[in-house]
This record gives structure tokens, C-alpha cells and sequence, in this order.
């Protein structure tokens, strides 16, 4: 299984931005953690990251056919970003929503996602450990999908 993990604008800063809010560690980390969970459930793990709108669309419309299931954290985008919604819709490829925080108990800006209405899961507020998760549920809807 071939799972495609995107992950928005400023992404790329972890480790430097707010480490209050979203850790210390980096995005360098980030990716090695997904390599890694994804070499133990079996499953390859493709890393892209953009603090571009278009360029995110973009990766979201080439994963057809490519990638099995995506899993999005669209940080900023994920509270403006119809597009990236609805090229989540138009793609055909299942998707999962992480966020290292959560979103809901922040500013109320960050409440709604766009993004998350085209996603049959979330996970928020759990750090690196989100990224885990969403690989897992694929695993798992996989497994489940081999017993119908
Ligand atoms: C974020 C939450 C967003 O509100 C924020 O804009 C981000 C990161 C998260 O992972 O917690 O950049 O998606």
C-alpha cells in the first residue's frame, strides 16, 4: 500500500516556530517518524511538503491512481482553502486529516476546516503521534476491505 502524507505552509518550521504549541522537533523528524512507522506497518510512506497553495492541488490530482490513501495536515489552508477541498473530492484517493494541535480549542478561525470535509477521519492534538494513527487507520481499512 502506498499511502502519500502532505503537509501545508510553514510545516517546513517546525522545531522553530511556536514550539509551544507545536514541538521541537523538526520537519527533517517528522518525515523520519512516517519512513519509520511506515516501514513497521509494511506500508510506503511518500513525504511532500508545499507553502503552496497550488502546488499542494497539484500533489493532491497526481496521487490518482498513484497513491492508495492520502493523509493532509493543510495547516493554514486546512481554515481558507476550497480548493484544496474540492481537488480532495475530485481525486478518487481516500484521505485522513492530522494536526499536530488541535484546531478546536484554539482561535475561532481555526475551527472550521475545509479540508476535513473531505476526509473520512481526523486526527488533531496529538503531535507526530497523529501521523501514526492515520497510517494505522489505512492498515486497518485495508485489512478490513481484504475480509469483504
Ligand atoms: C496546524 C493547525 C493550523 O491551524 C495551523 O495554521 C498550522 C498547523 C496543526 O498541525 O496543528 O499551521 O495544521
Amino acid at each position: 500500500m502506498k499511502i502519500l502524507v502532505i503537509n501545508g505552509p510553514n510545516l517546513n518550521m517546525l522545531g522553530i516556530r511556536e514550539p509551544q504549541i507545536y514541538g521541537t522537533q523538526t520537519y527533517a523528524d517528522l518525515v523520519a517518524f512516517i519512513k519509520q512507522v511506515g516501514a513497521e506497518l509494511s506500508l510506503e510512506a511518500g513525504c511532500f511538503q508545499s507553502n503552496h497553495e497550488g502546488a499542494i492541488v497539484d500533489a493532491i490530482q497526481e496521487a490518482r491512481g498513484v497513491y492508495d490513501g492520502i493523509i493532509i495536515n493543510p495547516a493554514a489552508y486546512t481554515h481558507t482553502s476550497i480548493a484544496i477541498l474540492d481537488a480532495l473530492k475530485g481525486a478518487g484517493v481516500p484521505a485522513i486529516e492530522v494536526h499536530l494541535s488541535d484546531p478546536q480549542t484554539r482561535e475561532e478561525f481555526r475551527h472550521i476546516s475545509y479540508a476535513g470535509m473531505a476526509c473520512f477521519k481526523t486526527f488533531a492534538g496529538l503531535g507526530f503521534e497523529g501521523y501514526a494513527l492515520a497510517l494505522r487507520a489505512f492498515t486497518e481499512m485495508q485489512q478490513l476491505l481484504k475480509h469483504t
